[in-house]
């Protein structure tokens, strides 16, 4: 029997795991990445963490048919580079060929977002469909796109940065981690939810929001849940920015079904309703029919899963 390791490679953990070839989760173990001891550190780390999960395995270092890593930034797939990853602090690092030579077994890597979708759509919310689109919100909102099963590439392996599309009107748009304006990340993004409430305690807005010390995106669902109508607010700012996005994704790829997922994804029906709402709103009704907006089911695990997947199944 061989086995496929994923590797979730994140600005504070590097998490791993075994995966079978019917996609499987057997075995999980994470470490710290250790991003400020630098790229060297980082990339040993990850060897580390491979080898130590298979020595604890019930399987031998033989079984290993490679290892497939998902990095939170834009990856050149073709090349095996990751050009920036800014929580990493990676730069133009040609990731796939160092591993390589340090693993000794094919190495492949892809997008967070990318690798999370095609977990999902292997082993999740998107078993048995063809086409899907993945959303990742979570510090960034992410983007993951599955044509016949495969994760779209694109032309330099950058396909499905669905948190780049622009989407909010000039006079209320701010900039972006990647420079630009008015991008999905800004608004649905966890860090995005936790500017707009901090934004609103500053204005002096009435809400339960103002005594909490350090807000977080849990804790301005948990106020919208309660009846906080600036929480409230917020929480439907995010769902319509989304649900924008994903109407114009609609247009362009028809796809069966929309997975989201990631931290802010646990809110649950207080942001799937407001999305569904915003979608149908915004499309044309034959995009509507047979097409559902489903909750990620793989949870954290969506990562390893679909990067182990990285070797069967692109
Ligand atoms: C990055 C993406 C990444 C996403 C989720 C975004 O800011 O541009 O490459 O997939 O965050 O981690
Ligand atoms: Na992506
Ligand atoms: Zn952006």
């Amino acid at each position: 029997e061989q086995i496929y390791v994923g590797v979730d490679l994140g600005g504070t953990t590097i998490k791993v795991g075994i995966c079978n070839q019917a996609g499987q989760l057997i075995q999980t173990y994470e470490g710290p990445t250790e991003t400020d001891k630098g790229v060297d550190t980082v990339i040993n780390n990850i060897e580390k963490y491979v080898r130590h999960i298979v020595e604890q395995s019930p399987y031998s270092w033989d079984q290993l048919a490679g290892v497939g890593a998902g990095v939170a930034g834009f990856t050149n797939v073709r090349e095996g580079i990751i050009i920036l990853a800014p929580n990493v602090g990676f730069r133009d690092v040609p990731i796939r060929s160092i591993l390589e030579q340090k693993i000794g077994k094919p190495i492949k890597i892809d997008n967070d977002a990318n690798v999370a979708a095609l977990g999902e759509a292997w082993s999740g919310a998107g078993r048995g469909i063809d086409n899907c689109v993945c959303y990742t919100l979570g510090t960034g909102v992410g983007g993951g796109i599955i044509i016949n099963g495969r994760i779209y590439q694109g032309f330099s392996g950058l396909a499905g940065e669905l948190g780049h599309i622009s989407v909010v009107p000039d006079l209320e748009a701010i900039q972006c981690g990647c420079g630009k304006m008015g991008c999905v990340e800004t608004v649905s993004s966890a860090t995005g939810i936790i500017r707009m409430a901090e934004d609103a305690v500053e204005r002096g807005d009435r809400t339960s929001l103002s005594m909490v010390e350090n807000i977080a995106a849990k804790e301005v669902f948990d106020a919208a849940k309660a009846g906080d109508e600036v929480a409230l607010r917020i929480v439907n700012r995010a769902a319509f920015y989304l649900g924008k996005s994903m109407a114009a994704v609609a247009a362009i790829l028809n796809p069966e079904v929309f997975i989201i997922g990631g931290g802010v994804s646990k809110a649950g029906d207080i942001l799937f309703n407001e999305v569904r709402e915003v979608y149908a709103k915004l499309t044309p009704e034959p995009l509507q029919r047979g097409v559902s907006i489903l909750p990620a089911e793989l949870g954290n695990d969506a990562g390893i899963v679909g990067a182990a997947g990285l070797l069967l199944r692109s």
